[in-house]
């Protein structure tokens, strides 16, 4: 039951049902809903009753014909306890919501899902954009399913088997020698009429994908709040799009009063724009230089939502921190032997920010703390030889 865009920085409201970019001012936008009608025609027990798909919050999502959806089967990912590890950390309350197990192998379906299912209802035929991987592959994933053309920009040096992935779903594919920002400019060079900016934050519908993590850990857990959510950060867009998707389930009333979840963003020590910027109380972040990190996801200097993470981190009471290589991969290992998954580096790298935050007491062993494995371990098979050997 979207209602309009709006944009958070200016305060804007722009027409949802045009296609739309970024606000004037520069900010990315965010949709808004009916949330009072929402309110009187669903509630957490119909909720219940439906497929285990990320649509059984249609509500809340920006598609208004069913016809529209694009899907390959994607949401409802298990939310794992970690006790075995947890408790040798000194937090047994933990819990791990595994998106590896979404079409494409990652967390960036939820945003494809959405945002090619609302371009395609919204008329587009071809969309663009830079990836450092996943959110490629999946978005060319989505758009083949859509029968919609894709243009796609990489760094080299990215992992492989997303560039597989994107080569194998028909995308017409570009590798740059530089990093996100580098293939973002080349993208920019590629637009069009007919061609659609389907950047991150660039358009306002991949956050509403995303936001249905946190929807559906509120609703695994009962529809109550964890004490921690603990997101791997590059782009941020899930992290923007769970604080998001809470608040509106507080406004709905379906969450009971009280705090929390306190939002965690982890980066990597060889890329922490957000981490240095929210050390500083700053509202935006400045570009990292010679950005380098095993967790390629991540490795995004120059976030367009810098403002949006560094809010939602404020605002809920959360946190930022940096941690190394090294220690992301020793996590690796050890969960994987512990507790039988495998993760990808990002979400390795969030147990390595659980492990500093315990260590600092930031994070206290009575806490129930999810840490988000966004991808499959076996899209890094280099990393995993580095891990192990
Ligand atoms: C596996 C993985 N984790 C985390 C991220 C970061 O996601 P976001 O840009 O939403 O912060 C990415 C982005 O490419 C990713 O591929
Ligand atoms: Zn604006």
């Amino acid at each position: 039951m979207l209602t309009h865009c709006e944009c958070p920085r200016c305060g804007t409201v722009h027409d949802a049902s045009t296609l739309l970019g970024v606000c004037s001012c520069g900010s990315p936008l965010l949709a808004r809903y009916d949330l009072a009608t929402v309110g009187t025609r669903v509630d957490p027990t119909a909720i219940a009753r439906r497929d285990a798909t990320l649509w059984r919050y249609r509500e809340l999502l920006p598609v208004t014909d069913p016809s529209h959806v694009v899907t390959l089967g994607e949401g409802w990912t298990p939310l794992l306890p970690a006790s075995r590890y947890g408790a040798r950390v000194g937090l047994p309350g933990l819990l791990v919501k595994d998106e590896a197990l979404l079409p494409t192998g990652s967390f960036k379906a939820r945003g494809a899902a959405v945002g090619v299912s609302r371009a395609a209802e919204l008329g587009v035929r071809h969309i663009a954009m830079p990836t450092n991987g996943n959110a490629g592959a999946a978005w060319a994933a989505y758009a083949a399913r859509a029968g919609m053309r894709s243009t796609i920009a990489m760094p080299y040096s990215a992992p492989v088997a997303p560039r597989r992935e994107i080569e194998a779903a028909g995308a017409e594919l570009f590798l740059v020698d530089g990093l996100i920002g580098d293939a973002g400019a080349l993208i920019r060079s590629k637009l069009g009429p007919d061609v659609f900016d389907a950047s991150t934050l660039r358009e306002p519908y991949r956050i509403e994908g995303k936001k249905t993590m946190g929807l559906e850990i509120v609703e695994q857990l009962g529809w109550r709040v964890p004490d921690v959510i603990v997101y791997p950060t590059g782009g941020g867009v899930g992290l923007i799009g769970i604080h998001k998707g809470l608040s509106e389930l507080r406004a709905l009333g379906w969450l009971p009063d009280g705090p929390g979840p306190r939002l965690v963003a982890v980066q990597s020590s060889g890329c922490a724009p957000i981490v240095r910027a929210f050390a500083a109380g700053e509202r935006r972040a400045q570009p990292w230089a010679d950005a380098t990190t095993i967790a390629f996801g991540i490795t995004v200097p120059a976030p367009l939502g810098d403002e949006l993470i560094l809010d939602a981190l404020y605002a809920s009471d959360g946190t930022a921190v940096a941690v190394d290589d090294d220690h992301i991969l020793a996590e690796l290992r050890d969960f994987a032997r512990e507790e039988g998954l495998l993760l990808c580096p990002e979400g390795a790298a969030c147990l390595a920010g659980v492990r500093d935050l315990l260590a600092s007491g930031w994070l206290t062993p009575d806490e129930r703390v999810v840490v988000i494995n966004t991808g499959s371990a076996l899209k890094y098979p280099d990393a995993l030889t580095t891990a192990l050997s």
